[in-house]
């Protein structure tokens, strides 16, 4: 890589890397990627191989603890996981007070921060069971916020878990289900959901990953750190871009459904336009995972009869960039987002819940990563320089003679 400039000082060697582009914040032994080869790794399991045949608990249980867990850690980890998904009466409360039709990613980040206010008994980060405890309730607790996320939204009742469902199962039924109603859960929408949350679960130093270390850095507790994270991903250059997808499809097919002309503006830059779901600051190659999601997404959209129009067009967008001179240069293709929201959409989330969704998966990572940090007695407080380049000193003048 190429370091951007330098300058020698009395403190030593500062580097100016805009973007942190070449700079490793860590050592990690939790995730691999190799970006020019599009491979993703978790604890040195393709993703792949996971998202097929793992379960997004299990994997959380991987990505935090390191190894694959017995099934006796399995089934222990899970009924522990499953049993804290009720909320304190008070959180529910809580989480009605806000404007509906506020964004449910500024209500997500509120409540886990707020979380921490009902369990001060799990605020230590350094005894191990606190961190555990800490590590089950937000994993527990953030399945049950996001589907009030989507009810709250609706002014729909708020509904209460059911520990004799799965994690990912359970989470369907209290975002959808009708109070007092049956409830059949569709295992194709099931498997599809548990394998998008495994295949956001954790992509090393990305900006919401560095956020949540950073904060931590300062012995900020789980809660503080992870939410932080939230707020990180929330932007449309990040998280936020699997709905800046959908709204780019709606505009596209609202002007008529011409892909060429979109992809016409976007090479020409006009208006700042870019093509939402596409390119990487890691990834050179095709994204893993936006591999898997695209499969993901025919299956589910053909099984839920829902053949979405905007899947035609994304592919159609697909399709001219792979062909395309300007993005083989630039070596941009599909990320992770690209086919994600049309998925969230099928199985009738609002387009304001795609990024929460995005958060919900992302949990397992942000913990592990901060528990590995926390845990390395190498860590130090994150305390970036800079070099300055405003005024040189200069008096100070009265207001009366300015
Ligand atoms: N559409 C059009 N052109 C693009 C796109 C895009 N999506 N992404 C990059 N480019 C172009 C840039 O204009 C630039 O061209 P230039 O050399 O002519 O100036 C070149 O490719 C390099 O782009 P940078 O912005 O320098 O790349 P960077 O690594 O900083 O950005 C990012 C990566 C933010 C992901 C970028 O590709 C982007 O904005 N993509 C769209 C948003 C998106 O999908 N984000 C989700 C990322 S994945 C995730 O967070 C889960």
């Amino acid at each position: 890589g190429i370091v951007v400039s330098t300058l020698l000082r009395d403190t030593g060697m500062v580097t100016v890397d805009p973007g942190f582009m070449n700079t490793a914040s860590c050592e990690s032994q939790i995730t691999y990627i190799d970006g020019d080869e599009g491979i993703l790794r978790y604890r040195g399991y393709p993703i792949d191989q996971l998202a097929e045949h793992s379960t997004f608990l299990e994997v959380a249980y991987l990505l935090i603890h390191g190894e694959l867990p017995t099934r006796e850690e399995h089934d222990a980890f899970v009924e522990r996981v499953n049993r804290h998904t009720l909320v304190h009466e008070d959180f529910r409360t809580f989480m009605g007070t806000f404007p509906r039709n506020g964004h449910p990613m500024a209500v997500m980040s509120s409540a886990i921060n707020a979380l921490s206010t009902f369990y001060p008994e799990s605020l230590d980060p350094f005894d191990p069971e606190t961190v555990e405890l800490a590590t089950v309730l937000i994993l527990a607790k953030t399945r049950t916020i996001t589907s009030y996320l989507h009810r709250t939204s609706r002014g729909e009742p708020l509904l209460y878990p059911d520990y004799s469902r799965g994690y990912v199962e359970d989470f369907l039924r209290m975002t959808f289900a009708v109070p007092y109603m049956q409830y059949e859960s569709d295992p194709i929408v099931v498997n599809a959901l548990e394998k998008l949350l495994i295949l956001h679960a954790d992509h090393e130093q990305n900006c919401s990953t560095s956020t949540v270390r950073i904060v931590g850095s300062s012995h900020a507790n789980l809660y503080a750190s992870v939410a932080a994270g939230i707020n990180a991903l929330s932007g449309p250059l990040h998280g936020g871009a699997n709905e800046a997808v959908l709204k780019m499809l709606d505009e596209i097919k609202a002007n008529g459904g011409d892909a060429t002309d979109f992809m016409r503006r976007v090479k020409d830059k006009e208006d700042g336009v870019r093509l939402m779901g596409f390119g990487h600051r890691v990834y050179k190659n095709y994204d893993p995972r936006a591999a898997i999601v695209k499969q993901s997404a025919d299956a589910v959209l053909s099984a839920l009869g829902k053949n979405d129009e905007l899947l035609d067009i994304a592919m159609r967008l697909e399709e001219i960039a792979l062909n395309d001179e300007y993005f083989i240069s630039r070596k941009l293709y599909p990320n992770v987002d690209f086919y994600t929201g049309l998925i969230y959409k099928a199985m009738g989330f609002s387009d304001s819940m795609f990024t929460p969704l995005f958060a919900l998966g992302r949990m397992p990572g942000w913990i592990a990563q901060w528990r590995e940090m926390m845990s390395d007695p190498q860590t130090k407080i994150g305390r970036p320089r800079q070099i300055y380049t405003g005024a040189t000193e200069r008096d100070y003048q009265d207001l009366s003679t300015r």
